[in-house]
C-alpha cells in the first residue's frame, strides 16, 4: 500500500454501543476518515463532535445524512431500520457496510440482496466479525485445503455473559429473538466455513426460559437450540445463551470425514493460566468485543481495501440474506414446535 492512496470518506449511522466501537476503530485505520455521523440522540451527537472534532458533520435525520458528501456508509442502527437504510444508501450511490442482520426479516434481506445486484459498482457488505477473526480465517483456509476432509456437520455457539438489568431486558424485547440477534453469527460462521453456495432446507428449534421467564412474553428464550438441514445432507447445530456465568463464549466446531477443527475451544481473554491450590483457571472474555476484538478492526480494513483496491473480501451478501432466512425459520420453529421448511426468497 502506498502513502499517496486515496482516502475513503465514511458516514456512520448510529453511535450507540456498536457504532462507537466502529468509530473508535476507524480513527486508528489509515486512509479512512469518519466525516459524518447520524444519530437522533443529542448526547451521542455531542460525543461524536467531541471525539472526532468540530469539522464532523452531525445529522439527526438519516435521509439528510445519506445525501451528504462521503463515499461509504456504516449502518449501525437498530435492526428494524437496516433494510430501508441500506436501500436508501444504495439509491444515493454509497458503498455500504451494514451491521448484522442485513434486515429484520427474510423478505427484506432478499430485497436488499436483489437490489445490490443492480448496482455492481457499489460494494455492499454485511458485517459478521467472525469472517475476519484470525482463528476463523485460519480454520476456513484449512477446510478449503481439505484438512478435515468432507464436512459432515458443524456445531456453533454464541453464549453471552449473564446480565440482568433494565437495559438488557429492554434490548431483548425488540431484538427479534435469539436466533436472529445472536445465533445469526453462528449461522453465518458456518456458511463461511462451508464456503460453498449451500442451500438450507429445514429448521428445527427449541429453548428454555428457566433463567429469564419474562422472555416468554416476548416470544423469546434465554437458551436456544437449533438444527438446520442442508440440501446436500450437512447438518448445522447452533446454541445460544443469554446467561453464561463464566464468560462470553463464541465457538465453532467443524466435523469432517478426516478430522475436526475446534475454533475458540476456550473463551480466553488472555493467554494466561492461573494455577494455585484451587487448580488451574483462565480469565474469560466478558463480551464478543473482547473475544474477537481484532476482527472488528479487520472487517473495516477489508471493507476499505475492497472499495479502494478491489481486494476480494470475506463478506458474502447472499450468505447474509440466507442467514436471515434460516434465523427466521428457527424463530418460527421455536414458537410452533414444528420443523419449518426454508424457502429462500429470490
Ligand atoms: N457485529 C456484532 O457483533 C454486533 C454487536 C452488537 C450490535 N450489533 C448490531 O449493531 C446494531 C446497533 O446495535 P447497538 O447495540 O449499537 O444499538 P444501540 O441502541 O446502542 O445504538 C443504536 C444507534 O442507532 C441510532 N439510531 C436509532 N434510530 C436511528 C435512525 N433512524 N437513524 C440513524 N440512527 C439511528 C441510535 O441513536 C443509536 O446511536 C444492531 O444492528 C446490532 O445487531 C452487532
Amino acid at each position: 500500500m502506498t502513502v499517496s492512496k486515496k482516502e475513503l470518506r465514511i458516514g456512520v449511522a448510529g453511535a450507540g454501543r456498536m457504532g462507537r466501537i466502529h468509530i473508535e476503530n476507524i480513527i486508528e485505520i489509515r486512509f479512512v476518515k469518519v466525516v459524518a455521523v447520524c444519530t437522533p440522540i443529542e448526547s451521542e451527537q455531542e460525543w461524536a463532535i467531541d471525539f472526532l472534532g468540530p469539522e464532523t458533520a452531525v445529522y439527526s435525520d438519516y435521509s439528510d445524512f445519506i445525501k451528504a458528501d462521503f463515499e461509504a456508509t456504516l449502518i449501525v442502527t437498530p435492526n428494524k431500520f437496516h433494510k430501508e437504510q441500506v436501500l436508501e444508501a444504495i439509491a444515493n450511490g454509497k458503498h455500504v457496510f451494514c451491521e448484522k442482520p442485513l434486515a429484520a426479516d427474510a423478505r427484506g434481506a432478499w430485497e436488499v440482496y436483489n437490489k445490490s445486484l443492480e448496482y455492481p459498482h457499489l460494494k455492499i457488505a454485511c458485517g459478521f466479525p467472525r469472517r475476519y477473526a484470525p482463528a476463523y480465517v485460519e480454520a476456513a483456509k484449512k477446510i478449503r485445503n481439505g484438512d478435515v476432509g468432507e464436512i459432515i456437520t458443524l456445531r456453533s455457539q454464541t453464549t453471552d455473559l449473564y446480565m440482568n438489568n433494565e437495559y438488557f431486558v429492554d434490548y431483548i424485547k425488540t431484538s427479534g429473538g435469539i436466533f436472529l440477534d445472536c445465533n445469526i453469527h453462528d449461522i453465518d460462521a458456518c456458511l463461511f466455513l462451508m464456503g460453498t453456495d449451500e442451500t438450507p432446507v429445514r429448521a428445527y428449534a427449541t429453548g428454555t426460559t428457566n433463567v429469564f421467564p419474562v422472555f416468554k412474553e416476548f416470544g423469546d428464550v434465554d437458551d436456544g437450540l437449533g438444527l438446520i438441514d442442508f440440501a446436500d445432507g450437512k447438518v448445522v447445530n447452533v446454541y445460544g445463551s443469554r446467561d453464561n456465568k463464566h464468560a462470553h463464549h463464541s465457538m465453532t466446531e467443524v466435523i469432517g470425514t478426516k478430522g475436526r477443527i475446534l475454533i475458540n475451544g476456550q473463551p480466553r481473554l488472555y493467554t494466561i493460566d492461573i494455577s494455585d491450590e484451587m487448580g488451574t483457571r483462565m480469565e474469560g472474555a466478558k463480551s464478543q468485543m473482547d473475544l474477537l476484538a481484532p476482527a472488528f478492526k479487520a472487517e473495516i480494513l477489508a471493507f476499505r481495501d475492497w472499495i479502494l483496491d478491489g481486494t476480494e473480501p470475506n463478506f458474502n451478501l447472499k450468505d447474509a440474506a440466507k442467514a436471515v432466512s434460516i434465523a427466521e425459520a428457527l424463530m418460527v420453529s421455536l414458537k410452533t414446535k414444528q420443523a419449518v421448511e426454508i424457502s429462500l426468497v429470490k
